[in-house]
């Protein structure tokens, strides 16, 4: 008898403690359960509403073969990281895992729910969708809240249907550097890089910024072409590129950077290490007055058109503080022709955004010293006394001091052949001589 009671006791003690037990409530064939399932079989159960499940993992096998008829699984607010699928046929037309820690969604998931029509996936912590995950056959699909992350191959965006994937328009990246930005956009634009991209470079966007008046996106896109052995600038490239990279190849004229309006919406270009020799084709174009970074180090430049540089640099909207330009490594001309123009409407005026301009030297003369020194540090009588060849100063200066002689013999001339005339009344022998 005693021994009865204590059994009894000892049974009421470990049920109470089950503490799945209280938890679980059945409604017109609705079981709802927190925590745990409970150990019973049901076969009229056709739904399920679980919450607040902290196991890692959860077996549908398991919930299928307790309960066969079950057609809507969901299950929600838990610490679930993986599914496993059923494996074994099965009803269920409704799927909502929401709110659970799923990172990972394979492509074959579906083909073990011949039935369903209904998967939702929101709130969890999917970066990514594989590329073929097929809907097929799903009427709806739910996506948002999930951590996706948008520089990943983002084609399994384009190619979910939107009538089914209903949220795929409020869809948002997650993380750097297209937090909150809408997955569709991106995926469009990175659809654009890729197709458009200039053969044999790469092409990748770097950012999708807003415009702060208008609020309309738009992309960065930057171009490499590094190291192609290209002998002419690219004529084509995705549109929207701010950026091309062009360092180490033979390229030797800037045309196309006048005259293709493609350029127009470039702000960066880096020619580091090309053969150009001569940018006066820029004069005059739109490029000068709206690029934000120009490249020119180790190319073949001599000299430049000051004035005009000059001129579009002071239009250019990225002044003063956006603006960078690089001229080193050029081989300069240094003569007293180009250089005091040089110095003073390009490399003094523009020295903050001559980010190189220590680099920017003569070209090299053995036993010159100026070749050794900057630009911007040399002095005008260094350059002008230096110089090898007659200058067009001294030249000028030259031709005014004949100048000034032939109008002192002119106007001697005429005042002897007036002095001559008043003496002898003898007109000049150059008037006689006029019909
Ligand atoms: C079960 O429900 C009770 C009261 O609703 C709660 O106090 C308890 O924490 C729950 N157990 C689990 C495991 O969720
Ligand atoms: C099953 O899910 C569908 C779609 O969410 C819903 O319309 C239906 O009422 C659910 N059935 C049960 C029994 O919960
Ligand atoms: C996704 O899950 C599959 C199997 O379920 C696994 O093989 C794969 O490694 C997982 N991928 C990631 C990124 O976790
Ligand atoms: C998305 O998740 C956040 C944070 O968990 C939550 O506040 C928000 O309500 C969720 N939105 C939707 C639509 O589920
Ligand atoms: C997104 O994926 C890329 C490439 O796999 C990875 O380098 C990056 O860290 C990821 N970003 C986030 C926010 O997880
Ligand atoms: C461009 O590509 C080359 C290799 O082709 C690489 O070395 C270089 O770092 C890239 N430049 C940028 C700015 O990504
Ligand atoms: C890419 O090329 C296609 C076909 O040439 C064109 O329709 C599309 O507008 C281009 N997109 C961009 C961003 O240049």
């Amino acid at each position: 008898m005693l021994c009865f009671i204590f059994l009894e006791i000892l049974y009421a003690t470990t049920t109470t403690a089950r503490p799945s037990e209280g938890n679980c409530s059945i409604d017109r064939g609705i079981l709802t359960c927190q925590g745990s399932l409970l150990e019973y079989k049901q076969e009229s159960i056709t739904a399920l509403d679980l919450s607040h499940f902290w196991q890692a993992e959860l077996d549908l096998k398991d919930i299928v073969k307790k309960f066969p008829e079950v057609q809507n699984i969901s299950v929600k607010d838990s610490g679930i990281h993986t599914i496993v699928p059923p494996g074994i046929p099965n009803d269920i037309k409704v799927l909502c895992l929401k709110k659970l820690l799923i990172t990972n969604i394979s492509r074959k998931f579906l083909e073990n729910f011949p039935n369903i029509q209904v998967l939702s996936l929101e709130g969890n912590q999917l970066e990514e969708l594989d590329n073929d995950f097929s809907a097929d056959g799903l009427k709806q699909l739910n996506l948002l809240n999930n951590t996706w992350n948008c520089s990943k191959d983002l084609d399994w965006v384009l190619g979910l249907d939107k009538s089914v994937a209903t949220d795929l328009d409020e869809l948002k990246c997650h993380g750097y550097p297209y937090q909150g930005r809408k997955l569709l956009d991106i995926a469009h634009y990175m659809k654009d890089v890729k197709e458009n991209c200039t053969a044999r470079c790469d092409c990748t966007l770097e950012q999708v910024k807003e415009d702060p008046s208008s609020g309309q996106l738009y992309p960065i896109i930057m171009v490499n072409c590094s190291d192609r052995g290209l002998t002419e600038l690219p004529e084509h490239f995705p549109r929207y590129t701010r950026i091309i990279h062009l360092e180490g190849n033979y390229i030797t004229n800037l045309k196309a950077l006048k005259i293709k309006s493609i350029y127009k919406s470039l702000w960066d270009l880096y020619l580091d290490n090309n053969e150009i020799t001569s940018i006066t084709v820029l004069e005059g174009s739109h490029w000068l007055s709206h690029f934000r970074a120009f490249s020119l180090k180790g190319n073949k430049l001599s000299k430049l058109p000051a004035f005009a540089f000059d001129n579009a640099l002071m239009k250019n909207q990225h002044m003063p503080d956006g603006l960078r330009l690089y001229l080193g490594g050029n081989p300069w001309r240094c003569d007293c022709l180009f250089i005091p123009v040089f110095q003073e409407l390009v490399l003094q005026k523009y020295a903050q955004q001559i980010k190189d301009i220590q680099d920017v030297k003569c070209s090299y003369v053995e036993g010159d010293a100026n070749s050794l020194l900057p630009i911007v540090h040399l002095s005008r009588s260094s350059v002008c006394r230096l110089s090898t060849e007659y200058s067009l100063q001294e030249g000028l200066d030259l031709l005014n001091a004949v100048l000034a002689s032939l109008i002192v013999f002119v106007l001697g001339k005429l005042a002897y052949d007036y002095y001559h005339f008043k003496k002898s009344g003898r007109l000049p022998w150059i008037v006689m001589k006029m019909p």
